[in-house]
């Protein structure tokens, strides 16, 4: 029973077939390093409550130092044979402080509490590392929107032109999504930073150990309160599949806009070499393969969610062998974002921004008829009212064949009684912008607070 935790009741072995399903060293030996952490921890509580001498407990903990060693170094790897990374180790343990002192480190606690534990603190560790990446692409969105302050572009309601923005308004709307998701991440670190260690199979440990004493070797902030929600929940898991979802989700809607402004049509923007692919046969072709992957990965990760979501629902408490399946899921997510983000940060990055075709369009659509309403509302007429003479001004317009920025004193008696000159003052885009003024709001003024607001909402992440 070499690399595997059970056997004395079983005449034989597992058929090929049975140990072929079980076996899950293929992925869950990324935990390696934090089980022999809680192994270092747990022979920790097993000195403190007399089952170790302190003779055994040093060449236990030295032992499992040269583990760790032989782990990182890859001279110690999974045997064929080995069920899980808890088998391995146990066996790599016997090679390196022989089988008598290895088969005492299992006293007092189960793989059920174990792998509980494992995946807490590798989230931990993975999330804080993430959090650093997706700062990395905000940094990148705030630094554009400083670069670019001043530049207009059309906003959109239904993808139609709605009203003039800044460049730099629109931009940092992409980084505030991600400045949350960072919070999320940091919100979920503290939930994750509750050791289930001393749970053992469900009921909690007779030895004696002391689960506050693992949980703090391992940089838990406590113990788990109840030893089957330790072993049996995997919410956590299912919680952080969300935010890495829902990062998923933020940058792919962040590359939609790449992806329309690169287009032809839009020509606002342009990817650098760097962050775009070209065609094998049409040599023209410059894609923007790292936005369209972001894309794509974004329902991967929606799809992860969705999955352990499923396997979580219908399982009675406390342990089940389901629960093995929230590993890949939750590791594929992980590993996604790692390669995904970076890409993303570089690509906003080097985007080149064409402002004069931004600001050329910018006032198409009739996008300044709010602005029409607005300066009738400020002479006090009231809205309705105004809103139909702005109307009015559109049906104009289009008669006309004018823009609202091309209108002359001439055109205003034709339309309504209600305009006077004043208007057209505010039918520039410039003015238009200036005039939004309110916290939050498109003029030049208030974005420039926002990209301050938003460094010093970084810092505090
Ligand atoms: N590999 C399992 C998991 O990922 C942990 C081991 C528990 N196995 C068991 N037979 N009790 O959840």
């Amino acid at each position: 029973t070499e690399g595997r935790l059970w056997g004395g009741r079983f005449a034989g072995g597992p058929s090929d077939a049975m140990f072929a399903l079980s076996k899950s060293t293929q992925f869950d030996w990324r935990l390696a390093l934090h089980d022999i952490a809680g192994s270092r921890a747990h022979a920790k509580a097993l000195h403190a409550a007399g089952y170790l001498t302190a003779e055994q407990a040093d060449a236990m903990d030295a032992g499992l130092v040269e583990l760790g060693r032989r782990v990182e170094s890859g001279e110690f790897v999974a045997a064929p044979t080995d069920e899980d990374v808890h088998g391995a180790l146990e066996r790599g343990l016997k090679e390196v402080v022989g089988a008598e002192l290895g088969g005492r480190l299992r006293a007092g606690r189960s793989r059920n509490d174990q792998i509980a534990t494992l995946i807490r603190r590798y989230l931990r560790e993975e999330i804080r590392l993430l959090a650093q990446d997706v700062d990395g692409v905000i940094s990148a969105l705030a630094d554009q929107a400083e670069t670019h302050l001043g530049a207009v572009m059309p906003g959109r309601t239904h993808l139609q032109s709605a009203q003039p923005i800044l460049l730099s308004h629109h931009l940092l709307a992409h980084a505030w999504p991600l400045v949350r998701d960072v919070e999320r991440l940091r919100d979920l670190d503290r939930r994750l930073a509750v050791s289930p260690y001393g749970s053992a199979a469900l009921a909690g440990t007779s030895l004696g150990l002391d689960p506050e004493l693992v949980a703090c070797e391992l940089g838990f902030q406590s113990s788990v309160p109840n030893s089957i929600d330790g072993t049996a929940a995997r919410d956590l898991v299912a919680e952080a599949a969300f935010v890495l979802a829902q990062i998923g989700v933020d940058l792919s809607r962040l590359s939609e806009d790449v992806i329309l402004w690169c287009t032809a049509e839009f020509g606002f923007a342009s990817l650098d070499d760097a962050w775009s692919t070209g065609s094998s046969i049409m040599p023209q072709k410059k894609n923007p393969d790292v936005a369209e992957l972001a894309r794509g990965k974004a329902g991967r990760l929606i799809g992860n969610l969705a999955g352990l979501l499923a396997t979580l629902k219908g399982l009675p408490l406390a342990y089940n062998r389901d629960l093995q399946e929230d590993k890949e899921p939750i590791f594929d997510g992980i590993d996604q974002l790692h390669v995904l983000i970076p890409a993303v940060a570089g690509m906003v990055a080097t985007l080149t921004f064409h402002e004069d075709r931004m600001a050329e369009v910018a006032p198409l659509g009739f996008s300044l008829a709010t602005d029409v309403a607005d300066h009738l509302v400020r002479q006090k007429v009231p809205f309705a009212v105004a809103h139909e003479v702005a109307g009015e001004t559109v049906r104009y317009c289009e008669q006309h064949g004018k823009t609202l920025s091309e209108l002359t004193a001439d055109d205003l008696p034709r339309i309504s009684e209600y305009l006077d000159e004043g208007v057209l003052a505010v039918l520039t885009v410039e003015g238009s912008v200036s005039s939004r003024d309110g916290r939050g709001g498109t003029a030049p003024a208030r974005v420039k607070e926002q990209v301050a607001e938003l460094r010093a909402a970084r810092s505090r992440l």
